[in-house]
């Protein structure tokens, strides 16, 4: 059939086999999040854009770049959510979630938009799944969520990951900070790259993140944060690290992993899946102890991380690791001639209401031939096949589609014959 209409680039349409894998892969986060006392958030897919521009800083490429904004019919600045913290942290204070016990431990998993240019693993909406923890100044908390980010992708059987984690101070550090690494950048400024030397006054830490080979061979040389934090980040990060080397996990102290995101102060974590080439962030997150404050809050301190789905999909894809198969169809109930289909139509009706998955032939003139072959290639374990010879002896055909066998059955007992032997499966 002719395509008149294709989807807007850098957008997925989510088939049943892909959305298997995911909901495979949701059951196991919600789970795991449920594990470690977090309840579920969901904020509205659009929010004023000042939001995100307070939330998410100006200076950030989310908001400068690649945010979805327009004029809503009353003349409101609109955005599509870009990414969730900001969100979560403005329902947290809106619905005074703080007047509730403390830290305030919330999962989501919500669709986002991003005008990036579109490639394998990166696309302008993906779905992230993650976790904000709002309330807690605590290094064990850091370590719990990196720890159920590791436990997820172990869960799932991804053996090659990466913990990448850095500080980035907070506010009095970083400004001192700041200005030694401006110092440093300009005295290597002709060898950046016009993005750095434009970025490098207004949000130095930026350039870091810069990923053009010729900056980099310059930016490993740079001042580290690490080496700058004031003492009480320096002892916040070194238990962070003690206590992830209790949880048993492997990091790597990347000094340019600062973020893309201005809100971070602290802790700042990414988790790398080798396989995944350019866009290897399988989650990124951290600290933001200021956000709250900024968006009309309490000083209130929080972390999280966020990570995305269809990235995670393409990672399992490229790690080569199979989600286990779902069977969807228990029985397909097959007639031949017009009252073996009236027959049919009830026992389908009767199946579904004892909760047996089970499905017809919806273009009822078909041959018995051509039914099977639907059966078969829609996956289902049984066919129940009733024709006259059925209809005068008040049976069924019951054929095992996994091996061919068949036996014939009295019609009232095949609910309960399919409730016996299909007990253990996930088919009813
Ligand atoms: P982010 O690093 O911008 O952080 O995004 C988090 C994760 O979302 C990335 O590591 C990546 O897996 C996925 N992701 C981002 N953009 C795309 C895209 N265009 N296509 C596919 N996947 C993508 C945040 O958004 C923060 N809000 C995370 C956070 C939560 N920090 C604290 N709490």
């Amino acid at each position: 059939m002719k395509v008149k209409y294709r989807r807007p680039r850098g957008t997925m349409d989510y088939l049943p086999d892909y959305l298997d894998r995911w909901s495979y892969i949701e059951e196991i986060w919600r789970t795991l999040t449920r594990t470690y006392g977090f309840r579920e958030i969901r904020t509205p897919v659009f929010e004023l854009t000042d939001l995100f521009v307070r939330g998410a800083g100006e200076t950030s490429d989310i908001v400068s770049k690649e945010m979805y904004t327009f004029t809503d019919r009353g003349g409101r600045s609109i955005s599509l959510r870009p990414e969730g913290t900001a969100a979560v942290a403005r329902a947290y204070l809106e619905n005074h979630l703080y007047t509730g016990p403390q830290p305030t431990k919330l999962f989501y998993v919500m669709p986002m938009f991003r005008y990036e240019r579109p490639q394998a693993g990166r696309y302008r909406q993906h779905t992230q799944y993650g976790v904000e923890v709002i309330g807690s100044a605590d290094p064990w908390t850091d370590a719990e969520v990196i720890h159920l980010t590791t436990v997820f992708y172990e869960r799932l059987g991804i053996q090659e990951i990466e913990v990448h984690l850095n500080s980035v101070g907070d506010k009095q550090c970083r400004s001192h900070y700041n200005e030694i690494l401006l110092n440093y950048l300009r005295s290597i400024s002709e060898h950046l790259c016009t993005d750095c030397r434009n970025r490098m006054e207004r949000n130095p830490l930026r350039v870091l993140d810069c990923k053009q080979q010729g900056c980099q061979s310059y930016l490993v040389q740079a001042p580290k944060m690490v080496d700058h934090l004031c003492l009480p980040c320096e002892e916040h990060f070194s238990k962070v690290r003690r206590y992830l080397e209790q949880f048993g996990i492997t990091y790597i102290i990347n000094p340019r992993l600062v973020r893309g995101l201005d809100y971070y102060t602290r802790t700042a974590f990414e988790v790398i899946s080798k396989r995944l080439g350019a866009q290897d962030a399988i989650a990124g997150g951290g600290r933001y102890d200021r956000l709250l404050e900024v968006l009309g809050g309490n000083p209130t301190p929080a972390i999280g991380f966020g990570a995305g789905m269809e990235r995670l999909i393409y990672a399992l894809e490229r790690h080569g690791i199979e989600v286990p198969q779902r069977q969807h169809l228990a029985v397909f109930v097959i007639s031949v001639g017009e009252a073996a289909r009236q027959e049919a139509e009830q026992i389908v009706t009767r199946l579904r209401a004892a909760g047996i998955a089970s499905d017809l032939d919806h273009i009822a003139s078909t041959k018995l031939k051509n039914q099977l072959t639907k059966a078969i290639r829609l996956g289902a374990r049984y066919a129940a096949i009733i024709g006259d010879d059925e209809l005068a002896q008040d049976t069924v055909v019951l054929r095992d589609l996994a091996d061919a066998s068949q036996e014939s059955l009295a019609r009232g007992s095949l609910v309960e014959v399919l409730r016996q032997r299909l007990d253990n499966s996930n088919l009813c």
